[in-house]
């Protein structure tokens, strides 16, 4: 066992690594999704549902649960993990995204950022130091740094204004929670798709000795391929020795991209809200289950699949449950869109470590692309 916080790249296929990352709740195994537990439930689950998926780690929102129901009730609880009943390893967003894409009435200064609640209008500041202080009281295994997330296309002086701001505050989150106390902590790269931008704000974050790197403003308004042309320069000049996350992302393509670049985690609303939406993800492309050509289907939604609502449910029965509205529907959809994203993890660790990772993204991208077909 190695220091808490310790990453292990334990095989390389070009760029893309398999590794560990240890943390007061288990080891992480990379390439890894997280799946997305907002409010402290990813939703539709039950606590032994998520526990039966068994995903690597999980996300929470800080800002969520700023607001509601207050960190201070939490932490009252026995913190995080507990009040939700999950034993794995947690890493929760800072708030900064969040309030910049949710929140109302904000004013960014250099002190932090003041907003208005999105669900009553209370007002909340939010500074670096209240940030990771939030997060260490809630008890979580990974803290992010407080960072500003412009939406693209945004002008130069809007990246560097954050780019900078985002330095700042990086400086004084890592004073706020230093290496050894409480939670692993990471810091965030800004700067669009301003390389220079991007390089600037990485030659800040170095010196706080980060427990790991993420690449933040990415997948907010600009084309797949830019943000795969930025990701594979980027990811590779992230240091060796830690994690490195791509925060949002993002589709299965997004992320077969990513890997191939080096990036080590990812976490992303699309299976979890496709799901809720009628769209589930399969071996064969996306099914659309409210579709007629399923009203009488016997068939489960993907035949290679060997999640729970893969062996129990039709198509038929999803689709009816979809369409009358049926709380259910969601869990087992929600179920099986999971479990595909954290199978194709695993396949993509193991073929990594098998140094077969290059044929498996290639095989997938064949499939992706005949099933738009
Ligand atoms: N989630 C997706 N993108 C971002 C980002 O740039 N910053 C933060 N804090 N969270 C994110
Ligand atoms: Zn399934």
């Amino acid at each position: 066992m190695g220091r808490n916080g310790t990453f292990r790249v334990v095989a390389r296929e070009g760029f893309a690594r398999a590794g560990e990352l240890e943390t007061p709740h288990g080891i992480v195994r990379t390439p890894a999704f997280m799946p997305v537990g907002t409010a402290g439930s990813v939703k539709g689950l039950a606590p032994w549902e998520l526990a039966r998926l068994a995903p690597e780690m999980v996300l929470a929102n800080t800002y969520h649960l700023l607001l509601r129901p207050g960190i201070e009730v939490v932490a009252e609880l026995g913190g995080l993990h507990r009040f939700m009943g999950w034993s794995g390893p947690i890493l929760t967003d800072s708030g900064g995204f969040q309030v910049f894409s949710l929140a109302q009435l904000r004013r960014v200064s250099q002190e932090g950022v003041l907003f208005r609640s999105h669900i009553d209008g209370t007002e909340f500041l939010l500074t670096p130091e209240s940030c990771m202080d939030a997060q260490r009281r809630l008890g979580v295994d990974v803290a992010m740094a407080l960072d500003v997330c412009p939406a693209l296309p945004a002008s130069r002086e809007t990246l560097e204004q954050a780019v900078k701001l985002t330095g700042l505050w990086a400086r004084r989150c890592r004073q706020a929670l230093p290496a050894g106390e409480g939670p692993l902590v990471f810091g965030i790269v800004q700067g669009g798709l301003e390389l220079d931008l991007r390089r600037q704000a990485l030659e800040a974050l170095l010196p706080l000795d980060f427990d790991g790197y993420a690449l933040g403003g990415f997948s907010v308004g600009e084309p797949p391929e830019a943000m795969w042309q930025a990701v594979g320069v980027l990811a590779p000049e992230l240091p060796e020795d830690r994690p490195r996350y791509l925060m949002g992302v993002g589709t299965v393509r997004d992320i077969l991209e990513a890997v191939a670049a080096g990036v080590d985690l990812f976490d992303c609303v699309i299976p979890t809200r496709n799901a809720r939406n009628g769209l589930l993800h399969t071996s064969r492309g996306p099914v659309v289950v409210k579709h007629a050509r399923y009203r009488g289907c016997p068939e489960p939604p993907d035949p290679q699949c060997t999640c729970p609502t893969c062996q129990t449910c039709s198509l038929a029965y999803l689709r009816h449950l979809y369409l009358a509205r049926e709380a259910a529907y969601v869990v087992l959809a929600t179920v099986h869109n999971l479990h595909f994203y954290l199978t194709l993890m695993r396949q993509v660790r193991s073929a990594i470590i098998d140094g077969r990772f290059a044929e498996l993204r290639q095989g997938i991208s064949a499939d992706l692309a005949a099933a738009v077909e």
